[in-house]
């Protein structure tokens, strides 16, 4: 089997790239290194395409049909929720645009399967303990919208040419499941503590009086491999034929508070960290943490690390 991997040369898309290695599939990656590290892929081929350039259709077309793929993993978008809202336009171009080139390449082509890189952020900031996917979507930065955006087309799609697909809504992934394969972005809380730790800085925790046991909020951290190993569960889910669901969270199910996560990260080094309390930061809601029932049934997959494996290999790759 040959599956196209569009962003596997990013922090994500890589870790896809090595499993499929791993077990023999063929890989061709499709990126436009405007945030993947080329060191990443090994010697897979690189097709080097902006999904969201005019002529990106053609250009994907070509791929597939050269590279004979079978299957899609679509990782290449981006992801700063603050930059969507400074530049929504350019996110509808690259996250939108950039799927609609895909999806027309894959009809073209009639490339059938098409795993997607959803996000949390699709739900906004739900009022309850767990989140189902089944409750309303109500995104709140355009990050979110093009991610929602997204699953709309595939489902269009599903029903309008028979695509097989799933969407994982992805929490928060952090770790690394191979030292050269880490996130180099320092965008996210534990890059960014340990960053901070390395300058010589305190961490900042963004308010600590939500009501939550110790005022900070919890998130869902998922281990980057963890969820890499989700998106070849999916793939062969939809090898089997029509798949009974089509959108999944990608979690653990447990959540971890702020401070948790520092202690963690303290543990890992060894260092003594003490937090700095700064202000809430706008849009975070409370508690985001999947109900992660349906991805358990459907594609018998579970997370196998914690939050202090997480830590730790996120530690060990920094070097
Ligand atoms: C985690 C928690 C912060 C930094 C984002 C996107 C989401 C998804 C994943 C892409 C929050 C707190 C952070 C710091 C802190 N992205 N924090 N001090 O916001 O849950 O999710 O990344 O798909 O769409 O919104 O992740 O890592 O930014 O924050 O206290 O220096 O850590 O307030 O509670 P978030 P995060």
């Amino acid at each position: 089997m040959t599956v196209l991997v569009t962003g596997g040369a990013g922090y994500i898309g890589s870790h896809v790239v090595r499993l499929l290695e791993e077990r023999g599939d063929g890989v061709v990656v499709v990126d436009d290194l405007s945030n993947g590290v080329l060191a990443r892929i090994g010697a897979h081929p690189l097709e080097r395409i902006d999904l969201s350039a005019a002529d990106a259709e053609d250009a994907l077309t070509d791929v597939l049909l050269r590279h004979d793929v079978d299957s899609v993993i679509h990782f290449a978008a981006k992801k700063q929720v603050g930059e969507s809202v400074e530049h929504p336009v350019w996110y509808y171009r690259q996250n939108v645009s950039g799927l609609a080139n895909l999806l027309a390449a894959m009809q073209r082509t009639e490339v059938g399967a098409l795993v997607f890189s959803s996000s949390a952020a699709v739900y906004g900031m739900p009022d309850v303990p767990m989140v189902h996917e089944d409750i309303e979507c109500r995104p709140i930065n355009p990050y979110g919208q093009t991610k929602l955006i997204g699953e709309w087309m595939i489902d269009n799609a599903i029903r309008a040419t028979g695509l097989r697909a799933a969407k994982l809504r992805y929490f928060n992934v952090a770790g690394a499941g191979w030292d050269d394969l880490a996130d180099t972005a320092v965008m996210n809380l534990i890059p960014i503590v340990l960053d901070r730790l390395a300058a010589g800085k305190a961490p900042i925790v963004f308010g600590d009086d939500y009501p939550t046991p110790d005022g900070t909020c919890i998130r869902d951290y998922v281990h980057v491999k963890d969820l890499a190993e989700a998106h070849i569960a999916a793939l062969d889910y939809l090898a089997m034929g029509e798949p009974a669901e089509t959108v999944f969270n990608v979690g653990t199910g447990q959540g971890a508070s702020v401070n948790e996560v520092i202690v963690a990260i303290a543990e890992s080094t060894g260092q003594a960290v003490v937090p700095e309390m700064g202000d809430r930061r706008a849009g975070d809601p409370p508690q985001l943490v999947a109900d992660v029932s349906r991805i358990a049934a459907e594609l018998s997959w579970k997370a196998e690390y914690g939050l202090d494996e997480i830590v730790r290999s996120a530690v060990r790759a920094r070097g």
